[in-house]
Parts: structure tokens; sequence; C-alpha cells
């Protein structure tokens, strides 16, 4: 089972409740082939993007890539750098809440730390823009104890709101490639990965 050989096999179970361990075993190895693709699947999904400007002078494919090139360029690691990559993967399917979106796709796979700087960059973002549309551009304050304030609102500043320059040469997206596959082909937090056995 191992090389994929259920690829035609299905589950024979019409309720959950009648499952059995080989209708399991089945889904089990589905999964561990369907998992392989997700950094594919998250970049196609980032290059819905492409061409989208919402009115800003970079489109929101070159402002993620602009992101991410900058923190690279400034010698950030690799984890922060696909988490500059993906900050605004959520554009597309969450126009009210876009960083809940990016954070909960990246959640398995970063620190504590990065995942908490992609779920709040929006209200730190503001900083820069938020009095223009009537809201509160020190929205970022009621985070001030937060012990990763500073790292948001460093890569807001650094590299999130400085990404719209339309003549900054970014890396392409196949540059960034291999990083998001080696971030997402290392899952540390989900309820879906078996505890390691502390006798092995
Ligand atoms: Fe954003
Ligand atoms: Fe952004």
């Amino acid at each position: 089972m191992a090389d994929g050989s259920v690829a035609g096999e299905r589950a024979q179970f019409r309720e959950m409740m009648e499952g059995t361990q080989e209708d399991w075993n089945i889904i089990a190895e589905h999964s561990r082939i369907f998992n392989k693709g997700l950094a594919k699947r998250v970049l196609d999904h980032l290059r819905l993007l492409d061409g989208d400007y919402g009115g800003f002078p970079v489109d929101r494919l070159e402002h993620s890539l602009q992101t991410a090139t900058r923190a690279h360029r400034d010698g950030r690691d690799e984890e922060y750098v696909v988490c500059a990559l993906l900050h605004d993967i959520g554009d597309t399917l969450g126009s009210m809440n876009h960083p809940d979106v990016a954070a909960a796709i990246l959640k398995p796979f970063v620190s504590e730390e990065n995942l908490w700087m992609v779920a709040n960059h929006g209200a730190f973002q503001g900083y820069y823009f938020f009095e223009y549309l009537g809201l509160d551009k020190n929205m970022r304050e009621k985070f001030k104890d937060s012990p990763h304030y500073q790292r948001c609102a460093e890569f807001c500043h650094k590299y999130d709101q400085a990404a719209f320059d339309p003549d900054y040469e970014s890396e392409p997206l196949e540059f960034f490639e291999p990083m998001v596959e080696r971030v997402f082909s290392k899952p540390k937090n989900s309820m879906y990965l078996r505890k390691k056995d502390p006798s092995a």
C-alpha cells in the first residue's frame, strides 16, 4: 500500500459508523498522497491574485512576491519568507477577514510567532492607511501587550506596507516554490498528527 496502489479503491461504508480498518487504510493512503500536493494547491491558489489590482499600484500577486522578496533579501529565514509570500492569499475568499484565511492555511506548519504575525497583520497594516477609510489607524494598539507586537509591526513596516512599488524587481513565484514545498512538507501542529511513540 505504501506504493500508492490504492488509487482506484474506495471505502465500502455508507455511514461512517460502518467503517472498518480496511476502509480507513484506503482513505489514509489516499490522504497521504493528496497531502503531498498541498504546496502546489496553495501556490495555484496564490496565482489567482495575478492581475487582481483592486486599485492598488501593483496587483496582489506582485504585492505578495514583493513582500516575500523584501523579507528574503533582508535575510529572513525560509519560514518567515513563506509567511510573507502567503500573508494575503486570503484576499480571494476572505474579503472581510483575509488574514484569518492565510493563518488557517499556515497554522500546521509555522511557529507561534509567525502565525500570530500573519493572523494579525491586517490591524498592523492599518497603521498606514486606516485614517483614510474612517478607521482607527492605531487599531494595532489593542495588541500592545502581546509578545509578538513588535514582530508584526516590523513585518508591516519593512515588508508589507513597502511592497507596492511597480519598479521593484521581485523574484518570480518559481523562486519561492521550493521554500513553500519544504515548509508545507513538515507539519508541526495538527489534530491529524499521531503522537510519536516515546519508546521509539
Ligand atoms: Fe493583508
Ligand atoms: Fe499585504
